[in-house]
């Protein structure tokens, strides 16, 4: 481990240890008559037991949960109690145990602290990490709920071009290379947030080699590693057009962690990755629960935060979790993870088959006008290259860029000099047509990085001309809603196209 404290803003440097949280490890000593807590008594708790029916990983059967039983140390009450800001020991010796097995990271020293999902966990981390006015080096279409984090306290994104493995390592070496030039007197940005597994939007997954590239550049220009990562598990081998091999889901829990692209704490040599886990995407959001593993040195500075912002993640959310990873186990979980894989790949290929269904998709390499990377598919109509898009390998989402040069609308709003957005305009005027038509996609704008005031436009904040994207899910939809969307989606196209 480096000496990473100069990356710690002025607030996380001038924290000091709840004294409450302090007070609450004296409460434990034997014999102890605690005449200090403001702890409600726990007879007083208007929850006794709770008995709660879960799936099982391998069978259809359920399993029982019984949140009072527990074991000796950890009854109920315990988790309805206040507690020590990290989160229940239990839970995060699971945590850490299944972070040993599957990640393996290569510095040695890491710690686990519970938080209550990773939106808050980035927050924490901003507030950890960043002063007013410093750029945040993020993914050229980034999460939006990450930058509306920011931008209220005065940071800016400056992105990182992307392509079908997420960031590039030249861009980023370029952008922080010309930093002092592009930016006289800004300090140049100490933080890189990451969504590299099935990124939201762009369900792109970043490979180990770009992995260890990426990591080198931040070792040179000493920059941390935020790795915001719900999708993991979600990652599938890539879609093929016309397939050859049969789905296989018989893999082995091993076969499948050895088939995941590695997380960046596999390559980290020097504790510069924060990495953000949450349940979310693979229990259930409202649980909202997640943890960090990240070195101690940063673990600690967050829990100082965490005492005085959030404290413990809810304690029957933690009970619920702790109870359900116990009575799968490590096996039974990963079991659990291996199937859910398998149930979000079959909607990615429905919702690719929908698109087949309405329009004809090609090869990017049979549209070079176009400028896609070599993994794009064209989606075409009556000979007219309407939308593309890289088949995702993992998560939720499909990035559709729609080609606008031969759309009669775009045309007319392009020449329209009082237009200062032509792009955003016709994807407005395009996504009011798919309302109507009542089908429902995230207009792409949401994901352009905020850059500040002087960048308003859609262009100026780095998207190319004649061009505007939508985010498509497929994670919510039946197969006969997704064609049946998709089918709408058709029929608008043909209509505003005027084909
Ligand atoms: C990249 C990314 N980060 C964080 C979240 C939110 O995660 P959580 O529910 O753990 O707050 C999402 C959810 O859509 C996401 O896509």
């Amino acid at each position: 481990m480096i000496d990473l404290n100069h990356h710690l803003n002025i607030a996380s440097r001038s924290r000091h240890p709840s004294p409450l949280k302090k007070i609450i490890q004296f409460m434990a000593m034997n014999d102890m008559v605690s005449l200090a807590g403001g702890l409600p008594h726990p007879s007083l708790f208007p929850l006794h037991t709770s008995t709660i029916t879960a799936s099982s990983p391998c069978t259809k059967h359920q399993v029982k949960l019984d949140l009072s039983a527990g074991k000796a140390e950890n009854p109920f009450a315990s988790f309805l109690q206040y507690g020590s800001g990290a989160g229940n020991a239990q839970l995060r010796q699971w945590c850490r145990d299944f972070t040993q097995h599957v990640h393996r990271p290569l510095c040695e020293s890491f710690d686990i602290l519970l938080h209550p999902g990773n939106t808050n966990a980035w927050s924490k981390v901003v507030n950890l990490l960043c002063e007013r006015g410093e750029y945040i080096l993020c993914e050229e279409f980034t999460y939006p709920s990450a930058q509306a984090c920011w931008i209220p306290l005065g940071n800016y994104a400056a992105p990182v071009a992307m392509d079908a493995q997420g960031i590039r390592d030249d861009s980023l070496e370029s952008t922080l290379a010309g930093w002092e030039l592009n930016h006289p007197g800004i300090q140049r940005p100490h933080v890189l947030y990451l969504v590299s597994v099935g990124s939201n939007p762009t369900g792109v997954t970043m490979g180990v080699e770009r992995r260890r590239k990426i990591y080198e550049i931040c070792v040179r220009y000493d920059i941390i590693i935020v790795e915001d990562d719900p999708y993991f598990f979600l990652q599938f081998p890539e879609y093929e057009l016309n397939p050859k091999t049969i789905n296989d889901t018989s893999t082995s829990n091993k076969q499948f962690l050895a088939s995941l692209a590695p997380s960046f704490l596999q390559i980290d040599y020097q504790g510069r990755v924060i990495r953000l886990e949450s349940f979310s995407k693979t229990l259930a959001p409202g649980l909202r629960l997640g943890y960090f593993i990240a070195h101690p040195f940063f673990i600690q500075r967050l829990l100082l935060a965490t005492e005085v912002e959030t404290q413990d993640p809810s304690g029957l959310s933690q009970a619920v979790v702790l109870s359900l990873l116990q009575t799968w186990g490590m096996d039974g979980y990963l079991t659990w993870l291996r199937n859910l894989r398998h149930e979000y790949q079959a909607r990615r290929d429905w919702m690719i088959r929908a698109f087949q269904h309405e329009f004809t998709l090609v090869p990017g390499s049979q549209h070079p006008d176009l400028d896609v990377a070599d993994s794009t598919l064209v989606a075409v109509l009556d000979a007219v290259p309407i939308f593309s898009f890289v088949p995702p390998t993992g998560g939720m989402f499909i990035w559709a860029q729609f080609h606008l040069h031969a759309n009669p609308t775009f045309q007319k709003m392009r020449k329209d000099q009082s237009l200062e957005d032509p792009e955003e305009c016709f994807a407005e005027y395009f996504w009011e047509m798919l309302v109507e038509e009542r089908v429902l996609l995230t207009p792409g704008s949401y994901y352009h990085p905020w850059q500040g005031k002087d960048k308003v436009t859609i262009q100026a904040r780095g998207a190319k001309p004649a061009v505007t994207n939508f985010r498509i899910s497929f994670s919510m939809t039946t197969r006969e809603e997704m064609e049946r969307g998709i089918a709408r989606l058709a029929k608008v196209v043909r209509a505003s196209w005027e084909l």
